[in-house]
Formats: C-alpha cells, structure tokens, sequence
C-alpha cells in the first residue's frame, strides 16, 4: 500500500517537506487535545525542583531535560514567569511542551502514533525500518509562545546516513499570526550546520558541523495548515517559527523517526534503555 502519489513523492524529494491536509481526523486532534490538558492539570510545578531551584539551577534543568527523554515531562515557556518568578497566566497556558516519550508511555498518544495510516505511509518517506524517537506536544501559547530559530532536526537525531523524518500534526490552525512554520523549499539540499550532542558529562551541547549560513529570511515561506494536516520533512530542511503574540495558540504533535538500517549516533541526547525500547509504527 502506498499513501503518497507521484507528486507528493517528488514534493518530499525536491522540496524537502510534503503538506498533507486532512491527514487526521477532528476527533482525533480533539482527543490529542484534551490529552494533553489532562496531563498539564496533573503536573505539579512546585514538585518539580528541577525547574523551581534556586541553586545549580542550569545543572537541574539540564538533568530535567535529559531525564525527559524516557518520560512525560512538562516545561515552561520562558516568557511564562514575571520577574518575581510567579506565573503571568494560569499554569494551563504556560506550558511551552510536552516531551519526549508520550509515544511509549501515554495510551492516547499511544495509539494514534502508532497507526496503520503512519505505519503505510513511512515507507514513502524512505523509512523502511521506522524508529521513533522523540514525541512533542507544542503549544505555541498566545501571546507568549517562544520563537524556534533556524535549525534542523537531524542536528538532534543524527545518523549516518541522515534518515530522520519529521512528522508535524498541526492540532489547530497554523498561521503567519499564531506561529506556523516557515523553511525553504528545497534547502535540505544543503549540509548539516551543526549537531546538538550530550557531552561527558551529560550536558547538552552545540557544535558546527559546517558553517554555511542559514537561509536568507526573504526566501522562506509560511507554512500555514489547517488543524488535522501532517506536515512531513526531511531532517536536514532548515525551518523556524516566530514567536506567537496572537490571542490563538498553536498547537502541534510531532514525532522524530528514523530508520534502523542507519546507524544512530551514540551522542544524539535521545537513547533509549532496556526499560523502554525504541519502536517503530
Ligand atoms: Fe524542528
């Protein structure tokens, strides 16, 4: 069975990226949807000292981020607090996203990650032997989102050769006011710039790979979708998205998959352990 057709194939080839609108249905993003509220109400930020720290703070947060890997983790928009560190808007629309192994770990998110609709579709996107690693539930606040600079994704989830796919659902519309995302087509012809790898000590750091420069801003396009639209691209596609100062959020799911006949790379800051491991469709 194949999803794509002949174009949408070439569209992934040549562009970089396919738009797949109506890939999933109303009733599933609102279930995606409501999920996550459910998860954000249960989290208890005064629990969290990972966050809440006064001390050590960047080590905390960084063992935060790391340990999420193999978890449900909520983290806040940096916008979210005022100066005195209490926050600006209620706990629910502070929440910047959701990470990383809902996948594995949340039934709801479960289920729909690992449909017979993506399972018939990787194969497309030349993941034969489909491995997700990572699942973000993004929520692009109003009025707080954060931008999201130039990058790549492979940066994060190197293999060699490079084989990640990203898949981004959007959960609402995505628009130039609310933060959608903007690449350019064709420009995951270019190198890897730089990959995000944890160091000796279990930090996470950057380094170039290759110092050409980003797209020029004039040659990106929107990328605006309506809710239920699978937005699928290669991991070397640079992309961004601006901040979100609109009334609307912007909610995305997305899963970052690569296939198992590459080698996946012994720093990228995702491994998995014998408790939990990777899967495919
Ligand atoms: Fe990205």
């Amino acid at each position: 069975m194949t999803i794509l057709g002949t174009s949408q194939k070439r569209a992934f080839e040549e562009d970089g990226f396919v738009v797949l609108p109506r890939f999933a249905t109303a009733a599933e993003m609102e279930s995606l949807r409501r999920r996550a509220a459910e998860i954000v109400d249960a989290f208890d930020p005064s629990k969290q000292s990972a966050i809440f720290s006064t001390k050590d703070e960047s080590a905390n947060q960084n063992d935060y981020f790391v340990q999420s890997r193999e978890k449900i983790s909520c983290f806040f928009e940096e916008e979210a607090f005022d100066d005195a560190g209490q926050l600006k808007q209620e706990k629910a629309l502070s929440i910047n996203k959701i990470g990383a192994a809902l996948h594995d770990l949340d039934p709801v998110f479960d289920r729909f990650s690992h449909s017979e609709k993506l399972k018939a579709l990787a194969p497309d996107l030349r993941l034969e032997q489909s491995q997700i690693w990572q699942s973000m539930y993004i929520f692009k606040q109003p009025h707080i989102g954060g931008e999201v600079v130039w990058h790549q994704d492979a940066s994060f989830f190197y293999t060699e050769p490079i084989s990640v796919v990203t898949f981004w659902f959007a959960l609402e519309d995505a628009t130039v006011q609310n933060g959608c995302l903007w690449t350019q087509p064709g420009s995951h012809k270019g190198p890897l710039r730089e990959r995000y790898v944890l160091n000796d000590q279990n930090v996470l750091v950057r380094y170039d790979v290759d110092t050409s420069p980003w797209p020029d801003e004039k040659d990106a396009i929107p990328l605006e979708v309506e809710s239920g639209t699978l937005i699928c691209f290669h991991g070397l596609l640079p992309h961004y998205s601006e901040s979100n100062r609109s009334e609307k959020s912007r909610h995305a799911y997305t899963l970052h998959v690569t296939d198992a006949r590459t080698d996946y790379a012994a720093d990228n800051w995702i491994q998995r352990s014998a408790a939990l491991p990777v899967r495919g469709f």
